[in-house]
């Protein structure tokens, strides 16, 4: 997200052509199951490889368009769903509706500040208790010839419930 919290265009689509945030996020989602909103989904169509998306959706006709891919109605579904296949880890990956709506159930944040200002009502939710987080990590990458803007990449881990 931007410091203002955008996370996409006015249009949709992600707004910043970072070459060094999109192979961080290819890395850090390499194998795992992702929980993402459905226009979500069929904008990022074709791209999951090694991941298992889980598809949120209201519709119960939705079917998914490749058969490993999974449809759940509910966060509670898709948790419930990654506990009993034993996975450790459901990364929410947007957007803006499910990221409000996972947010309390997070324990982590992986988060890529874009140091750039754009006009977008599509945010990335406010953090309702700032002072329960503590960053684990924290780098920033300059912008350079195939970045153009500067990132910053934290992880921020949940104190307590
Ligand atoms: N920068 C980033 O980190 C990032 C990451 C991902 C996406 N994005 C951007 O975010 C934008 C999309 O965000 P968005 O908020 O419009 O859509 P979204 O969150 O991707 O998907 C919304 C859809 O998810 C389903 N849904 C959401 N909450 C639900 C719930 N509680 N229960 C059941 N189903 C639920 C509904 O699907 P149905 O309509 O099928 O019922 C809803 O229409 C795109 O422009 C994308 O580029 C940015």
């Amino acid at each position: 997200m931007t410091p203002g919290r955008v996370i996409a265009g006015p249009g949709g689509g992600i707004p910043w052509d970072l070459p060094r945030d999109r192979a961080h996020f290819r890395a850090y989602t390499s194998g795992k199951w992702m929980l993402v909103g459905r226009k979500t989904y069929e904008e990022m169509e074709g791209w999951f490889g090694n991941r298992t998306p889980l598809i949120l959706t209201r519709d119960p006709s939705f079917v998914a368009p490749v058969p490993s891919h999974r449809v759940v109605g509910s966060i509670f579904e898709a948790i419930e769903l990654a506990k009993r296949n034993g996975i450790g880890e459901l990364v929410i990956s947007g957007g803006a509706e499910v990221y409000e709506t996972a947010l309390p159930y997070a324990d982590r944040l992986v988060l890529t500040t874009v140091e750039t200002e754009i006009e977008s009502d599509i945010h990335f939710p406010e953090c309702r208790d700032p002072e329960n987080w503590t960053a684990i990590h924290r780098e920033v990458w300059p912008s350079d010839e195939e970045n153009d803007f500067e990132i910053i990449l934290q992880i921020l881990d949940r104190k307590s419930r």
